[in-house]
């Protein structure tokens, strides 16, 4: 009997409607568009509207990776979200998304690694579809980092956006040949804890939880850090940086991303980048770069997919996926 393996069956994303450009941004903010995108590649990004929660924008992603597989909620065994905005210390984000979704059977729960959170949420529901515990998980990345962003602090401000993406993972059959998670890699170092960290619990109303950041040590971490995570899944899997059809990384600065596809000797044109567009949603960049990419029909079936992220904690973490 061989091993169980997870497959990508299906793709969804949510990004509110309304869109704040960085030249908005430079009307109430001493800022620019020219330092911003500049140093960071971002030139708008889409802001959470009351109705939107990280439950409603979770449920939205979700239902478009169940009808993406031609599933239904019924399929689903696990819904995992990986957020760091729930709207609620409890129930976690993934049960209310379960009720949204009208389940009735299965479980859910959230995960908490910042910007890795989707590559930490992936490797767990990884991990329960090998060993038989789920059949199928919703992998979902939801942020309304709008909530928790210090407004007069335009060293953070600038850079985030709200948004969800998702990915429904299924068992793989003989017929699905190569495809599937090939591996999954986490680190974490706390000794960085206070390099990036929210300065409060999301449920203290009185207290507003702030996002706080030293910007220039995270970037030098994420380069060294994501590069070595990148040859640690290429060398598990005894493949190449030649065989990386597409690199989906954690969108959080396009000089981030820029080095590590130099690391990789992948030409810009294979490298998938939302951040120009979305900012840095955090644990939903992931899933919603591979949403756009799949659906826009560049990243074909047997196409060979490398992800990574960086994010407070320091956390980190790879994946590699054959769709
Ligand atoms: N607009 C205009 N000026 C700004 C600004 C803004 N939004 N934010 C900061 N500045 C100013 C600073 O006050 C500083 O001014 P000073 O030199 O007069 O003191 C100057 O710009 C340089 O600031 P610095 O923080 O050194 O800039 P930088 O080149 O390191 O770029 C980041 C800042 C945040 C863009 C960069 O460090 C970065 O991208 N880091 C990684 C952050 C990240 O990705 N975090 C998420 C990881 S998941």
């Amino acid at each position: 009997m061989t091993a169980k393996r997870s497959l990508l069956s299906g793709f969804g994303g949510y990004l509110p409607e309304r869109i704040v450009t960085n030249d908005e941004l430079a009307s109430e903010l001493d800022t620019s568009d020219e330092w911003i995108s500049g140093r960071t590649g971002i030139r708008q990004r889409h802001r959470a509207g009351e109705g939107d929660t990280a439950v409603s924008m979770a449920a939205h992603a979700a239902r478009q990776a169940l009808d993406y597989a031609g599933a239904t909620p019924s399929d689903v065994d696990a819904v995992i979200v990986a957020t760091s905005t729930p709207d609620e210390a409890f129930p976690a984000t993934a049960v209310r998304v379960q009720a949204e979704l009208g389940m009735t059977g299965g479980f859910g729960f959230d995960l908490s690694a910042a910007c890795s959170g989707f590559i930490y949420a992936l490797s767990v529901a990884d991990s329960l579809i090998r060993s038989g515990q789920a059949r199928s998980a919703l992998v979902i990345g939801s942020e309304v980092y709008s909530r928790i962003l210090d407004w007069s602090d335009r060293g953070t401000c600038v850079l985030f956006g709200d948004g969800a993406g998702a990915v429904f993972l299924t068992t793989a059959t003989p017929e699905s040949g190569e495809a599937g998670i090939l591996s999954t890699h986490l680190h974490s170092d706390g000794r960085y804890g206070d390099m990036l960290y929210v300065d409060g619990a999301t449920g203290q109303r009185d207290r507003p939880a702030h996002l706080r950041m030293q910007g220039r040590d995270v970037f030098r971490h994420a380069v060294s850090k994501l590069s070595a995570s990148v040859d640690e899944v290429l060398a598990a899997n005894s493949l190449t940086h030649a065989e990386v059809d597409w690199l989906v990384p954690h969108q959080a600065n396009l000089r981030i991303i820029d080095g590590v596809a130099r690391k990789l000797a992948l030409p810009t044109e294979r490298v998938v980048v939302t951040v120009d567009r979305h900012a840095n949603t955090s644990a939903a960049s992931i899933p919603l770069a591979l949403n756009e990419a799949v659906r826009d029909g560049r990243i074909k079936k047997g196409d060979l997919v490398l992800m990574e992220a960086l994010g407070g904690g320091l956390t980190w973490g790879s994946a590699l996926a054959r769709l």
